[in-house]
């Protein structure tokens, strides 16, 4: 494998080109707008498997925790090629309740994780204001989940677009591609201006964008859509303090080290649309309220809207496509920071050896696509 070009230069993208180019593969990024400016620059860098953990997604589960496993030290490469730090901070999450429906739900959750072997702990609201002073006095109950961490995902682009170019990646910004071109031997990236850039494989990264580009056949475009979520940032104002993030029933709080706390997220089907709207923000306002009252004299800094891109079963596609040299790496929906570490190596590998490992295989691109033949033959 001597040249990989990669479509989307967020997380994912930036992430990969990364590990290409430490491995000696001379990898070349297409990016829309501005690298990592996208869903990624969205997100609220939480990384937490336990937390997110869903009934009916173990699989994904596995995933997302071996990614965790892996973020220490991924971290570590991308802080020592950039020279910049990205934040890691490893205090732990607090999920709280702060009515009957929601300690319900919350002590369901806390019965599903305990089954799984998850180090959760319940605590009374007197212990969870111990362990962080300013939620609110009402709540009764919460999960310590210790092993739920967080990131600062803004800082994590800027040093990763540093390490890729610093590894010696080439990073085309503006260059929005028009059309994938599959080929054995030879595919290629066509951008919107005409140009085709041929490499000996082309990594689609390109998160809510996957699905937009020309040249899938019906069976190879991703099942990929956009989800919305409207998010604000507040700026920490002494006395005020959260050294961890608090997930409450209708919003979550992820207070960074430098003072940015990003309150999110709403959850919406409206397509393309990133409209910050009166009404999203009154229901984070009064979500985060509800279970860390402090915020309410805190400056308001910035208000946006992103798109998580979601795929059918709402899991990542990971690995080789149908499209002869085309390989995809999207649909990472709520995880796509979390995910990063274990997307970027896995899909590193599979590019430099064609070997898909045994973390890439339930995620398989072509799960639909063979889900529908198969039920179509039987
Ligand atoms: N993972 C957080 C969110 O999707 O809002």
């Amino acid at each position: 494998m001597d040249d990989v070009v990669i479509v989307g230069g967020g997380t994912i993208g930036l992430s990969i080109g990364f590990e290409l180019v430490r491995r000696g593969v001379d990898a070349t990024i297409l990016e829309r707008g501005r690298a990592g400016r996208g869903t990624s620059w969205q997100a609220a860098g939480m990384l937490a498997p336990d937390a997110e953990i869903g009934f009916e997604e173990l699989e994904l589960y596995k995933l997302n925790r071996e990614s965790l496993r892996r973020w220490p030290d991924f971290a570590n490469r991308v802080e020592e090629a950039s020279g910049m730090k990205v934040d890691y901070r490893d205090e732990g999450t607090l999920i709280v309740a702060d009515d009957r429906d929601s300690a319900e739900a919350i002590r369901r959750l806390f019965e599903f994780q305990k089954e799984q072997g998850l180090e959760v702990e319940w605590v009374t609201g007197d212990e969870a204001r111990d362990i962080e002073p300013f939620v609110a006095p009402r709540l009764s109950a919460a999960i310590y989940s210790k092993s739920d961490h967080q990131v600062d995902n803004r800082r994590l682009l800027r040093a990763l677009q540093v390490a890729f170019e610093a590894e010696g990646g080439t990073l085309h910004e503006e260059s929005p591609v028009a059309a994938v071109v599959p080929d054995d031997k030879q595919p290629a990236a066509k951008t919107a201006d005409g140009t085709r850039v041929e490499a000996d494989q082309i990594v689609v990264a390109a998160g809510v964008w996957s699905r937009e580009l020309e040249g899938w056949t019906p069976d190879t475009q991703p099942p990929v859509r956009p989800v919305k979520g409207q998010m604000i940032q507040l700026q920490r104002k002494r006395p005020f303090d959260l050294q961890h993030v608090i997930r409450g029933p209708d919003a979550y709080l992820a207070p960074k080290s430098n003072g940015r706390v990003v309150v999110g997220a709403t959850s919406e089907e409206m397509g393309f649309d990133t409209t910050v709207t009166a009404g999203g923000l009154y229901d984070l306002l009064e979500g985060a309220w509800e279970v860390v009252p402090g915020i309410y004299d805190l400056p308001v800094d910035e208000t946006w809207a992103g798109l998580r891109p979601a795929s059918r079963d709402h899991a990542p596609l990971l690995g080789k496509t149908a499209a002869p040299g085309v390989t995809m790496a999207t649909g990472h929906y709520r995880h796509g920071i979390l995910l990063t570490p274990v997307t970027a190596e896995e899909i590193a590998n599979l590019v430099q050896t064609g070997e898909t490992s045994s973390w890439l295989e339930p995620f398989s691109p072509t799960r639909f696509s063979d889900a529908h033949s198969s039920r179509s033959l039987a």
